[in-house]
């Protein structure tokens, strides 16, 4: 009776590139979960949003006047002023970025993160912010409101030539 054949150990070489290959795709693995990471997480640039752009808001006669709209996929609120005006304000705060909601009741813009306050023109009521909220171009078309979310506008205060009309 014979004895089976004994398996040979890999050669020390091929052990090594085996070992060298399997670091390399590791790696690569890592750096690559670590890039959708940094991806995800990251602020748009300039922009409202990943993939935002052009936001159809929607037919004029939708938005009241002294109406505020949030758009959380733009990351603006549609402001509708009394007089029958349009602003689309950013939704990020001009302090550090954090989210600012609305207060229908108060109608203001209370940022939970340090506490400024804006008005529903986005003018700045309370530090620490220094400057009103970022507008967003508004533009009308056929009856039909737009927002331009890639082009962010950053301004010191409101001014009445930022109010978008029919
Ligand atoms: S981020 Fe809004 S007050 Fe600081």
């Amino acid at each position: 009776m014979t004895a089976p054949p004994a398996i040979e150990p890999a050669a020390p070489a091929r052990r090594d590139f085996l070992g060298k290959l399997g670091t390399g795709l590791g790696i690569l693995a890592a750096a690559e979960l670590l890039a959708v990471v940094v991806a995800y997480l990251a602020p748009g640039k300039g922009g409202a949003g990943r993939g935002a752009g052009l936001v159809v808001a929607g037919p004029v006669g939708e938005f009241t006047p002294a109406s505020v709209r949030a758009f959380p996929g733009g990351q603006f609120y549609l402001v509708r002023l009394a007089d029958g005006g349009f602003l689309a304000l950013s939704s990020r705060c001009t302090h550090l970025g954090c989210t600012v909601p609305w207060n229908e009741e108060q109608r203001t813009f209370p940022c939970p993160c340090h506490a400024s306050t804006f008005d529903e023109k986005g003018d700045v009521l309370s530090p620490p912010a220094t400057r009103a909220l970022d507008l967003f171009p508004v533009v009308i078309e056929g009856g039909i409101v737009k927002v331009d979310t890639s082009r962010r506008i950053s301004r010191a205060r409101f001014e009445p030539g930022q109010v978008v009309h029919l």
